[in-house]
């Protein structure tokens, strides 16, 4: 053979075994790409073998082109199988770090706030007994927070509130018992509505906050009697406290009702008997009673201020305050807990 040619073939052959003891290079499809424009790139080492072809006589010529192409073709399919085992190996891993069976990450679920728990209750087991839900401003005039509700300007009572003023005639409300007011002015007896929501004042200790939420009621309709009241919140109270709680009406006094009652409930804790494993219970300090709520007749005067004729109707209203419910319900003993949002106390709840 001729040395040219000779010499020819032994370069490809070369060319070929240098691929070949590459292998182990090309971990990643970026070297692989590499190592193929070294050997099968427009400059790469076939490229420049074939360089050599127009040196070598015609007659061999045929031959050389055989023998490149074989070259070529054997470098291509072993650099596609190594992409192959490269792919492979890709999935493999990304199947080794993947656990199908382990247990999912939960979401984290936020829960209702308790004040809201409670207030939603509320509302459920009052409009279960035929009352219609009323909503109004919290940003109030003196005549809705007052003066309608029969605390004239000087009235006495105006202190046992201490109201935020936002101007001379406008505060922020002090009670839901406003609402009374707004609903009786849009609609002609009879009349069944609760009105929760926020209410403000200039306090703040253990058990005052300035913003808490209340919720009112009102019935207005004829004949409506002092036993209509007593029946309707004894029903009420055993309904979010349970069946065997106690209830007593202690006579009271508010502005707006004619006679007034606070409503006091059987403690919670110790169940009426006034201590706990032999100490004084906390919670009702001893008397075996914790009030809940204010209530009584509608005062005439009231009915005056929005048209009714207090000769032919009658009604009773009450409020409470949803904090203290929840406080008692839950045996929480800092209503500010309420408002600090720490999720360790608001989780408790879900
Ligand atoms: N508005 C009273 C308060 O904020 C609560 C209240 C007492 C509402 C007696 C009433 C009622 O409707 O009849 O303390």
């Amino acid at each position: 053979m001729n040395k040219d040619l000779k010499s020819f073939l032994e370069g490809l052959d070369s060319l070929a075994h240098d691929c070949e003891s590459r292998k182990g290079q090309a971990c990643s499809l970026e070297e692989l790409d590499e190592l193929r424009i070294e050997f099968l790139g427009r400059k790469g080492k076939l490229a420049q073998s074939m360089g050599q072809l127009g040196r070598l006589d015609n007659t061999d010529k045929p031959a050389a082109g055989k023998k490149a192409n074989e070259v070529k073709q054997l470098i291509t399919e072993l650099l596609d199988s190594w992409q192959v085992e490269i792919n492979a190996a890709k999935t493999d891993m990304a199947l080794s770090t993947f656990d199908p069976s382990m247990p999912g990450r939960k979401p984290w679920v936020g829960t209702l706030h308790p004040v809201t728990l409670v207030m939603d209750e509320i509302c459920d087991v009052l409009t279960g007994l035929g009352f219609e839900y009323a909503s109004g401003p919290e940003v109030e005039n003196d005549w809705h927070n007052f003066e309608a509700l029969n605390m004239p300007p000087e009235h006495p009572a105006r202190d046992m509130q201490d109201t935020l003023y936002v101007s001379d005639k406008i505060v922020l409300r002090t009670h839901t018992s406003g609402m009374q007011i707004r609903s009786m002015l849009k609609q002609e007896p009879p009349v069944a509505v609760i009105c929760p929501g926020k209410v403000y004042r200039r306090d703040s200790d253990l058990t005052h906050t300035p913003m808490f939420h209340q919720i009112e009621g009102l019935l207005v309709d004829r004949n409506v009697s002092m036993a209509d009241l007593r029946g309707t919140l004894t029903a009420f109270v055993r309904q979010i406290f349970g069946a065997k709680t106690e209830v007593r009406f202690r006579p009271s006094f508010f502005p707006f009702t004619e006679p007034s009652a606070e409503v006091d409930i059987s403690c919670v804790l110790c169940g009426g008997k006034g201590e706990v494993a032999g100490s004084t219970c906390r919670v009702c300090k001893g008397t075996g009673w914790v009030e809940i709520l204010g209530c009584g007749m509608v005062d005439p005067n009231v009915f005056t201020a929005v048209g009714y004729d207090p000769e032919v109707y009658s009604g009773f209203a009450f409020g409470l305050g949803v904090e203290r419910v929840a406080m008692l319900k839950y045996g929480i003993g800092d209503l500010r807990m309420f408002f600090e949002n720490d999720v360790r106390f608001l989780e408790q709840f879900s």
